[in-house]
């Protein structure tokens, strides 16, 4: 793990409009609840919404907790993520191997900068969902919504909790 300030995680997806977003705001919002020096950001795997505001369903969902998506863009996840970010969080297995073959691809193109991301599953310390998938909203329901609510919420504690430790370890 990187001694670097701010530590930089990024949240992925497929579109970025749903599952991802909703994980960057409540990612940042623990984070920044316990006043930890970490960036999130967020991007998809596809370039199928470039620039687009997260899906109207994501933020009317998120907005009743209090989370407000409104500001974001979608934008894909390029071979330069993988020397910005520290840490690239999947919401899927799906987008982590989508995310593996991206970063095959980064270090066959290494030359200066150094591919310091590593990769892991949003889901990857949960004690609730551990290691299972962030499921699609896109073609779901309101409860579909309201669940990738609850699984981003119990992983984003499950993350701050490990970054908690690791800044008392001066690794953050
Ligand atoms: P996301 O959801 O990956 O959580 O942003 C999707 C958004 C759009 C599409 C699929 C999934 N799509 O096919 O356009």
């Amino acid at each position: 793990m990187s001694s670097q300030s701010p530590y930089k995680v990024l949240c992925v997806c497929l579109g970025n409009i749903c599952r991802s977003p909703t994980a960057e705001v409540i990612l940042r919002h623990f984070c920044d609840a316990q006043q930890l020096d970490v960036l999130v950001d967020s991007a998809g795997t596809s370039n199928y919404h470039p620039n687009k505001a997260p899906d109207s369903r994501s933020q009317r969902h998120a907005k009743k907790r209090g989370y407000d998506l409104s500001s974001l863009r979608a934008r894909q996840l390029t071979i330069d993520d993988f020397s910005e970010f520290d840490l690239i969080l999947a919401m899927d297995q799906e987008n982590l191997n989508d995310i593996q073959a991206l970063q095959k691809r980064a270090l066959a193109q290494a030359t200066l900068q150094p591919l310091k991301a590593h990769i892991a599953l949003m889901s990857e310390h949960d004690p609730v969902y551990t290691r299972q998938a962030l499921p699609d909203p896109y073609y779901g329901e309101a409860e579909d919504f309201e669940r990738v609510l609850d699984q981003c919420e119990s992983s984003a504690k499950a993350w701050v909790e490990l970054f908690k430790q690791q800044a008392l370890n001066n690794k953050l």
